[in-house]
């Protein structure tokens, strides 16, 4: 095929290709694999039971199942649904948002694709811009993204030592620096990969690096509050103003088919992500709207969060990293602070092998993980570290996370031997 730029870019090997591509594979049974890698949430059997319930809502009242699969909404997205959104903010958050505030996209990486092309690469005047990571590591989804390539750059973080195996980044802010040629600021807050839970003064400061050189900071919300919530530290409260483009989904509630993504910003960017929204795809999808609206308008969104999904996944996430602590005792490793999301990021330190080697060792023995080389969108430098890291995950059944815990635990003890 001759393909052009465009072309050559988007089908080439990417890190999220392999990912998705080991997700997909495992998840569909043609072979025992144990899925620690992807990105799936977990099933929790208390929050599908009312997701099915509101199926069964729309299917008994008359019309609405009709709607749901045969209307295309507009480019914005299913306009009853925005609403229920807007006065679900101003309750629950105190924002002053209205519908003209919200868009839904197919999927948050929809929106990441759409967000990030609209502040980053070349513009009619000026140098080519980029976005600006201010921690690395940061979400596999970004790294390929772009129409440009150079599109990216991030920040070398500073690790703070816990205990015995536990640590934790921290965002540099000496050499943080907003330079001409930024179009926009990035993180994820519950952090994928690690788990990490920015601070409100560190949102603030950002916030306020972005007002002062004019650009947004997107706050990458799949994980957060007020829904899905899945943070295990205490008073963690939502943040939102007009400088944010907050980014938010309802996949890790347990919808990741529905691909629904919601963006919440100031007017103009709903307007231009609703116009990108019509030329790539007409219109966002409408069954996680519908399916969700109810929920959405009587606030239980977010009681199903606190009661079932958050406590979900502290249990997993403390069951995992016992186990790992006991496996591995007296090896250099240590485990990035659990405070949110789905994962554990694991680091072995001085590891004699790459983490992709560790990756191909454990996918022969049927264990799934993601190498940590892919997390690290935008940071150029050489750096050891960058190789020596895994992502779990701790979703699917208890008894496949113990045995894929312990193979990893045995898989790392033979690449120290
Ligand atoms: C941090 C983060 N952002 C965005 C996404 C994209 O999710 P979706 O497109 O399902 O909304 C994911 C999915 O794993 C994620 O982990």
């Amino acid at each position: 095929m001759n393909l052009s730029k465009f072309g050559e870019k988007f089908t080439n090997y990417s890190g999220i290709l392999q990912l998705m591509d080991d997700l997909g594979d495992a998840l569909s049974g043609r072979e025992r694999m144990l899925m620690m890698g992807g990105g799936n949430p977990a099933q929790i059997p208390a929050v599908q039971a009312r997701f099915k319930a509101m199926m069964q809502e729309i299917l008994d009242s008359p019309g609405e199942f009709e709607r749901m699969v045969g209307n295309y909404s507009n480019p914005q997205g299913d306009a009853a649904f925005l609403e229920a959104l807007a006065g679900f903010f101003r309750r629950e958050c105190g924002w002053d948002v209205s519908s003209k505030n919200i868009a839904l996209t197919n999927g948050s990486q929809t929106a990441f694709f759409s967000l990030f092309n609209m502040f980053a690469g070349d513009f009619a005047a000026g140098p080519r811009r980029k976005i600006l990571f201010p921690l690395a590591p940061e979400y596999i989804g970004y790294a390929d993204v772009g129409l440009n390539n150079d599109f990216l750059i991030a920040n070398k973080p500073e690790i703070e030592y816990i205990d015995a195996h536990t640590f934790k980044y921290h965002i540099n802010f000496r050499t943080l620096t907003i330079t001409d040629d930024i179009g926009a600021i990035c993180i994820s807050r519950p952090t994928n990969p690690t788990g990490n839970v920015l601070t409100e003064q560190e949102v603030t400061a950002l916030a306020d690096l972005a007002r002062r050189h004019n650009i947004p900071l997107i706050i990458d919300n799949a994980y957060g509050t007020p829904f899905p919530n899945i943070i295990f530290i205490n008073d963690v409260k939502p943040v939102w103003n007009e400088t944010i483009i907050l980014s938010m989904s309802l996949s890790k509630l347990g919808l990741p088919a529905a691909r629904t993504g919601i963006v919440l910003a100031r007017e103009a960017v709903i307007t231009a992500v609703s116009r990108i929204n019509a030329i790539s795809g007409l219109a966002p999808g409408s069954i996680g709207a519908a399916l969700v609206r109810r929920l959405v308008e009587s606030g239980e969104i977010a009681t199903l969060s606190n009661t079932h999904i958050r406590p979900f996944y502290r249990r997993r996430a403390e069951m995992a990293a016992e186990q790992l602590k006991a496996e591995l005792d007296g090896y250099d490793f240590y485990i990035h602070k659990p405070e949110g999301a789905i994962f554990l990021w694991l680091w072995f330190k001085n590891m004699p092998i790459t983490s992709q080697e560790l990756y191909e060792r454990l996918k022969a023995r049927k264990a799934l993980v993601v190498p940590s080389h892919y997390f690290f969108p935008g940071l150029q430098e050489e750096w050891r570290h960058k190789d020596e890291c895994i992502r779990v995950t701790y979703c699917q059944d208890e008894a496949i996370v113990r045995e894929g815990l312990h193979i990893i635990a045995e898989e790392v003890k033979k690449a120290y031997a």
